[in-house]
């Protein structure tokens, strides 16, 4: 592991760079579409074109350097993830898998290596959807399943996915010849912060990933009737922020329930013409329901509805519940594990296995692809917070394991297609 600081300061370094670039003038936060983003593509493509990858960027504005095969026809391996980031993010989520797959790329290039099949290294530029709610818009591009209702989804400020998309200079209209053809895939690999506790409670550098949970993202709409706080008796109101405040406790203990392997979060509340003087008429809340399972998933997704409605017709509320998002629970690809766990082992490491309870990119590549993660430990499981970090010597580890597992899938992916 010694061998590899060097490579683990210079990814630190990268990663660095990468934090300081944000929209906010505290902490990082990089939307879909902002300058901020189009700001780290920039140098992204900067360090892709000095490693000597062709890099293009594509129509929605993934970032993307290929380094070609020894021989012409060659099937494809992507290594990729996102450089978008949810509000006031760490500095790892996202740009880790990128700056890796890139030190990958430049050790293999820098051993004057050619490898029997392509290697695409792609930072994905919408994986959080936080800008328009969606989730994983770049690498639906690239997995030709983009769905192109999207477009008009709007931000907080009115602007269409389509007219952002057209202000980096991307070409709504050109998404679909952005995938890669199925028959050109032989495999994703994705490096990416674990974003939970286990390898920092185990003292583990890395995991492999044997799955990835399925998730359900809802809007909610509760729907009373705003009045006077001074003049409306208790008992005659229909105060949705009271509604929306009792489905969300209501939630926590559902999901919380021992055994339920459910997990619910509301993240978002917004109350229309708040006041503090005015009974909320209306409320709007997100919901964010993950299971590893797929009947528990939908179980638990009629279970949370019905919850809602129930508490709205008690109170004399309308509610609206709309899926804003849905994926289905996803199982990484076992012989692109197989080698993984034959490198975490040859690096003397702890065999870690782990399915995430967090969304990757990986999930909509899974429909187009064999897929593969590996999991580095973060401090404390911390993720989604400034806290977020990774020790150099865990991104060394981490190295040491990547390396030999390109070694070891270019045993196996030979010939060309
Ligand atoms: O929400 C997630 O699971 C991921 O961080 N997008
Ligand atoms: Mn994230
Ligand atoms: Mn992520």
């Amino acid at each position: 592991m010694k061998g590899t600081m060097p490579r683990a300061e210079k990814i630190l370094s990268r990663i660095n760079e990468l934090a300081s670039i944000s929209e906010a003038p505290k902490g990082i936060t990089r939307r879909y579409g902002t300058a901020a983003a189009v700001e780290a593509g920039e140098k992204v493509q900067e360090w892709m074109r000095a490693a000597g990858l062709q890099v293009r960027v594509d129509a929605i504005g993934n970032i993307r350097g290929i380094w070609k095969a020894e021989s012409a026809g060659a099937g494809r391996l992507v290594i990729a993830s996102h450089i978008d980031t949810v509000m006031d993010a760490g500095r790892w989520d996202g740009p880790l898998g990128v700056v890796m797959g890139l030190d990958l790329l430049e050790h293999i290039i820098g051993s004057g290596g050619r490898l029997p099949f392509d290697i695409e290294l792609i930072a994905f530029c919408d994986e959080e959807g936080v800008r328009f709610h969606t989730t994983y818009l770049g690498s639906k591009v690239v997995a030709g399943r983009f769905e192109r209702d999207m477009l008009d989804r709007k931000d907080a400020e009115g602007v269409s996915l389509r007219e952002a998309i057209g202000m980096i200079g991307g070409k709504a209209e050109e998404l679909e010849e952005d995938a890669i053809p199925s028959e050109q895939w032989l495999g994703y690999f994705e490096i990416h912060i674990e974003q939970g506790p286990v390898l920092y409670e185990k003292k583990a550098p890395v995991a492999l990933v044997k799955g990835i949970a399925g998730q359900v993202r809802a809007e909610v709409v509760f729907s009373g009737m705003a009045g006077h706080a001074g003049t409306v008796p208790m008992e005659m109101r229909n105060d949705a922020l009271c509604g929306a405040a009792e489905f969300i406790l209501a939630a926590e203990e559902l999901a919380g329930r021992a055994g339920s392997g459910l997990v619910a979060t509301v993240g978002k509340l917004q109350i229309a013409n708040a006041a503090s003087n005015v009974i909320p008429g209306e409320v709007v809340c997100s919901v964010d329901i993950r299971s590893a399972d797929e009947g528990v998933l939908s179980q638990g997704h009629l279970q949370l509805r019905a919850l809602c409605e129930s508490i709205g017709g008690k109170r004399g509320l309308a509610v609206q519940w709309k899926v804003v998002q849905a994926s289905s629970p996803v199982a990484c690809d076992a012989r692109m594990n197989e080698l993984l766990g034959k490198s975490i082992r040859g690096a003397g490491y702890e065999m870690v296995e782990l399915v995430s309870g967090a969304g990757h990119d990986a999930v909509p590549i899974s429909a187009v692809s064999p897929v593969c993660m590996m999991f580095v430990r973060c401090y404390e499981g911390i993720s989604h917070h400034p806290q977020e970090h990774v020790e150099t010597e865990d991104l060394a580890a981490a190295i040491v394991v990547a390396d030999e597992f390109i070694h070891q899938l270019s045993e196996i992916w030979k010939y060309p297609l």
